[in-house]
């Protein structure tokens, strides 16, 4: 049994002993008595039954504002409620005086951020540095009292369209979406032509091809949605994983449109953005469920709890399955990227005819490699005589796809399973393939799985994906934007960079 109450100078040896466990840094004995002595001050501590201290929370209420300074919970007794306990009396006392409830958070402490987004709570700033160290970034999360109109409410409350710009790595993509979800258009401008002829994507090209189009799309997308930058009530981008440079222009374009409205800006983890094509794609999507996202820069099977709850399940080891198409296609000397012209070859040919390596076949985690099956084509490509490879191809194609979509369709479907999910998705380029998509659907179905295949223009890198994201995800309000910052390697989970 738990039970809370205010906390006395007796409870602070115990406090001090938690606070260390908890934080790189925590408040001398002295430092807390002063703040039991505070006139602001929240002090209280959640106790057992033998009276021992399991937790504490320190608060000040401040006239409009009361903000959390420290919570924790005992590391071997978190995840019991206790932290919620402490948390619920000082947000309830809050509300009863009609005051916002502030408070940071690491942005890595997906614990606590679940914990505060349970109560309410939703992210509304930044604070650099305010940790201190290189990692030190907090993540300011704001409660409204219920009654109040919430600027940065955490879902669907927009009064208007909201404007959705990708533009990490080489497509740029503008979407407007209704508040509800519905795709009113979406236009995405490919640079494969560019890059074609470098064989693969440049950085810095692609940053420049971004700044040429990025005011045409956003003007197409919206004279396509019928509607002026006037209408829009929020605006979105992709704030990373991607290339930093292509990811900066549709950043900046979004907030400039975002500040020149006075509208809020949502940031979009590009991942996040994969994950939601699925949900865009079926409405009723049903939750739990577990998505293959599989492209030319991600191979990655997560657990999607709902539309902003994600675990990490497991991920390739080397290449992407998509760059394990694209250098196959590039040694079977097909066109670039060449995941979809390998893929219309290999259905002219015998997929038995050779025997590629399944990566990871017979490990029980849910990872993928696809270096081995690239060797193997390497090295069986180098001794066949050219009349052969010509003749062989289509044989090799397929054998290859084989493998490549075998490894990718026995772990999506062994972790739902393992997972207890009933619904399984796909997304990111490979899923346009179509040996992928029959034998998902087949092999989904025989073990009892809803499998959700979104259309082609969801599952490449698009703008709808990220609006259908923003949706689910945080929601700045102006002007607490104007210093975010794209970052190139965002974990998944994570919306805001923490450079
Ligand atoms: O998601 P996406 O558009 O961009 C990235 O974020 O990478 O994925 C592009 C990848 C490329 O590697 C491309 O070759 C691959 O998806 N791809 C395919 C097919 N269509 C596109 N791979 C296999 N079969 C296809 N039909
Ligand atoms: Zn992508």
């Amino acid at each position: 049994m738990i039970a809370v109450r205010r906390m006395t100078v007796d409870d602070l040896p115990a406090v001090v002993a938690i606070q260390s466990a908890s934080f790189p840094t925590s408040w001398t004995h002295d430092m807390l008595r002063q703040e039991l002595e505070q006139d602001l001050g929240w002090c209280e501590v959640a106790v057992d039954s033998d009276g021992r201290v399991a937790g504490f929370l320190f608060g000040r209420r401040y006239p409009d504002t009361w903000h959390v300074v420290d919570l924790a919970v005992e590391p071997a007794r978190r995840r019991r409620g206790i932290g919620g306990r402490l948390l619920d009396g000082f947000v309830e006392a809050a509300q009863e005086s009609g005051a916002e409830v502030v408070l940071e958070v690491r942005p890595r402490n997906v614990g606590a951020l679940a914990l505060y987004e349970s109560r309410g709570f939703a992210a509304v700033g930044l604070r650099r540095g305010y940790y201190g160290g290189i990692d030190g970034d907090a993540l300011v999360m704001a409660r409204q009292p219920a009654g109040r109109h919430s600027s940065h409410s955490p879902l669907l409350d927009l009064s208007g369209p909201l404007l959705a710009v990708e533009s990490s790595c080489d497509d740029t993509a503008v979407a407007v979406l209704s508040p509800q979800g519905r795709v009113l258009s979406a236009v995405t401008h490919s640079q494969d032509a560019i890059h074609e002829r470098y064989g693969g994507v440049v950085p810095e090209v692609a940053s420049r091809a971004h700044v040429e189009r990025m005011t045409a799309v956003v003007s197409q997308a919206l004279l396509e949605a019928g509607c002026g930058v006037e209408d829009l009530s929020a605006v979105a981008a992709t704030v990373g994983p991607g290339l930093i440079g292509a990811l900066l222009v549709g950043v900046q374009t979004a907030k400039a449109i975002a500040w020149s409205r006075r509208l809020p800006f949502c940031p979009v983890n590009h991942i996040h953005g994969h994950l939601a094509a699925a949900w865009l794609a079926d409405p009723k999507a049903q939750f739990p469920m577990v998505t293959l996202v599989a492209s030319g820069g991600h191979t990655i099977l997560v657990r999607v709890d709902d539309r902003s709850t994600f675990h990490l399940l497991g991920q390739t080891l080397d290449d992407a399955a998509g760059e394990a198409f694209d250098k196959g296609a590039r040694l079977l000397g097909l066109g670039y990227p060449g995941g979809k012209e390998l893929d219309e070859l290999a259905e002219q040919g015998d997929s038995g005819a050779f025997s590629f390596p399944i990566g990871l076949k017979r490990s029980p985690k849910p990872d993928f490699s696809f270096s081995g099956v690239k060797t193997a084509l390497y090295y069986l490509l180098r001794d066949m005589s050219p009349k052969e490879r010509e003749a062989r191809s289509a044989d090799v194609a397929a054998s290859y796809r084989e493998a490549i979509v075998e490894a990718l369709v026995m772990k999506s479907v062994t972790t739902a399973v393992h997972e207890k999910v009933r619904t399984l998705a796909v997304a990111g380029g490979v899923a346009a393939n179509s040996l992928l998509r029959k034998r998902l659907v087949e092999r989904g179905a025989a073990a009892g799985l809803r499998v959700i295949i979104p259309p082609f223009s969801y599952c490449t890198d698009n703008a709808a994906m990220i609006g259908a994201a923003a949706l689910g995800g945080p929601r700045l309000p102006y002007p607490r934007y104007l210093d975010v910052d794209a970052s190139a390697s965002l974990p998944l989970g994570q919306w805001l960079p923490t450079l």
